[in-house]
């Protein structure tokens, strides 16, 4: 009887798996033949590759406009196709307005209310809030904070450096620090300063959110796969917690601010100003909360707490890399470095040597060197959504079926030869000679869903790099050598370090 009910379930087992994995051949999409178990996720689940490396090298190897792939048991449709992928992001946003990694309204405060992973009108509603955090004259109210970040990464350059040396850095590890400073001053409202401080708060609170630990890789997994195993786990009570601990810390400045009516110009001061009058204020000038003023409050320090840690999520290992990727490619190419250098100061000389917000935006330049950055080395690999309605695939006769994840691997985009010529060269002037399809190139996303910070983000890494450039000079490395890409994490990092030969610069130091 047991040998008969183990043939049965055996032969069910077997039965489930080949109705699962034939789903691209029933459909009539081109598909790519699953290696059963992993599929895709083979060389991430054996640790050679992170999840953005192991979708590149499934789009280099296929023509198909579309390629049905399977991520573990689940199927999904790789886009190989730029103005497909840019109608899925923008025209026809309506059939693909989600993520796909909402989990659970109960116990999950990021799917109740993290921007992120909101769905359908809950993410249009925030998102509008949000916005109001974002626009040029808040940035621009909030210059002198990120640009005192800055100046701490200069005097611990400084220190590193004495007046005729010229020294190898670690850039990974500067910029690091720089960006969690950032997000502790901008973002969180915490003055802290890691350069000094490597065992502050934040920064071991960072280090726990990062690390790749069995837990939070099987957990970011269930999250973007399968959403119900996830649920599962919450209801069960199995909560992380780093995230936890970064949201305490929120938390607990929200609750000081409002006890002793403390203002800062930071991210956290809008978000309680939504909380507390109802709205963020549309002049740029005023800051402050009225603390009892709304009695229905339109947004939870919880649900503070959630967005505040998402934007650090989102924002922390973007920048660091596309300013230190960014600092390594300058030092192969000294006759581009001489020209973004030449721009830094000729900003700065049109803005009587002070570096504020109009000067970043004159380092047009500068521009085209962080542009060229995020093509070769977009800060995210990959885009994805959820099919929301059953979307016909333009001039064919396949459906999209509602559901179905969709991936865009942005990294196979910008480094496909037929959109970016010679992609694996570094050369900011492309954009100036037109040797690109503006098509393929979407570093930040695209359409309604794109990077709602896409200008703070520009912003953090120029001002980083300005005042690399204005402060120290940046060594020809004659080492034409490629950067490695990490095997794990889902934003684009390097493997080992990013090291740069730096010596001081005798004038003009800001
Ligand atoms: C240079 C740095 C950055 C890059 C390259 C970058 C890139 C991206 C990309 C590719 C997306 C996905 C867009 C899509 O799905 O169409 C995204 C989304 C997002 N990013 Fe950024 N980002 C950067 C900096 C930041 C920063 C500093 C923050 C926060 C302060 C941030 C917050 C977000 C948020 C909240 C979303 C989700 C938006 C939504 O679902 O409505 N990003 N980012």
């Amino acid at each position: 009887m047991f040998l008969w009910l183990l043939i049965v379930a055996c032969a069910l087992i077997v039965f489930y798996m080949k109705w699962i994995y034939t789903y691209w051949q029933r459909k009539g999409f081109p598909y790519l033949e699953p290696k059963i178990p992993f599929a895709v996720l083979e060389p991430v689940c054996r640790r050679k590759a992170s999840l953005g490396i192991a979708i590149y090298d499934v789009y280099r190897k296929t023509k198909h406009k579309v390629l049905g792939i399977y991520l573990l048991t689940r199927p999904a449709l790789l886009i190989h196709d730029a103005q497909l992928a840019r109608d899925i992001l923008t025209k026809d946003f309506e059939s693909f307005h989600d993520r796909g990694v909402h989990v659970d309204d109960e116990k999950d405060p990021q799917s109740r209310g993290g921007i992120f992973f909101l769905k359908g009108q809950d993410w249009k509603n925030l998102r509008i809030k949000l916005s109001a955090s974002f626009t040029s004259g808040k940035l621009k109210a909030m210059f002198d904070t990120i640009e005192d970040v800055g100046d701490k990464m200069v005097n611990y350059l400084n220190g590193q450096l004495r007046d005729d040396d010229v020294k190898e850095l670690e850039m990974k590890h500067v910029m690091g620090t720089y960006s969690i400073d950032i997000i502790a001053s901008v973002i969180f409202g915490l003055e802290v300063n890691s350069f000094v401080e490597p065992n502050n708060e934040i920064l071991k609170v960072s280090r726990k959110v990062n690390e790749p630990t069995f837990g939070s890789v099987l957990r970011g997994t269930c999250q973007f796969l399968y959403p119900g195993l996830e649920k599962l786990f919450m209801r069960l009570g199995w909560r992380e917690e780093a995230p936890n601990l970064m949201r305490e810390i929120v938390r607990r400045t929200i609750q000081m601010r409002e006890a002793h009516n403390i203002s800062r110009k930071d991210m956290l001061q809008l978000l309680m100003q939504l909380r507390n009058n109802g709205e963020i204020s549309a002049d740029d000038n005023d800051w402050t909360t009225k603390v009892g003023k709304v009695v229905q409050k339109p947004m939870s320090i919880e649900i503070i707490a959630t967005n505040l840690f998402l934007f650090y999520v989102a924002g922390y290992e973007t920048t660091a890399s596309i300013a230190s990727f960014t600092a390594y490619e300058l030092s192969r190419f000294p006759e581009t470095l001489e020209k973004a250098q030449r721009d830094v100061r000729e900003a700065m000389e049109k803005h009587n040597n002070k570096l504020t917000y109009e000067t970043i935006q004159d380092m047009k330049y500068l521009d085209l060197c962080i542009m060229e950055t995020t093509r070769k080395y977009p800060g995210l690999p990959i885009l994805n959504r959820q099919c929301t309605h059953d979307y016909p695939l333009p001039d064919s006769d396949l459906v999209i079926k509602s559901g179905t994840p969709v991936i865009i691997s942005l990294l196979g985009l910008h480094r496909d030869e037929k959109y970016f010529p010679e992609p694996m060269l570094w050369d900011p002037e492309r954009f100036l000679q037109g040797r690109y399809d503006p098509v393929a190139f979407m570093p930040f996303g695209e359409g309604p869903r794109q990077c709602i910070a896409q200008r703070l983000g520009k912003i953090i890494v120029k001002v980083a790099l300005a005042k690399l450039l204005l402060n120290f000079n940046i060594e020809f490395n004659p080492v034409r050598k490629e950067i490695e890409i990490a095997n794990y994490g889902v934003p684009i990092m390097a493997k080992g370090g990013i090291n740069i030969r730096l010596s001081k610069r005798k004038e003009s130091r800001v």
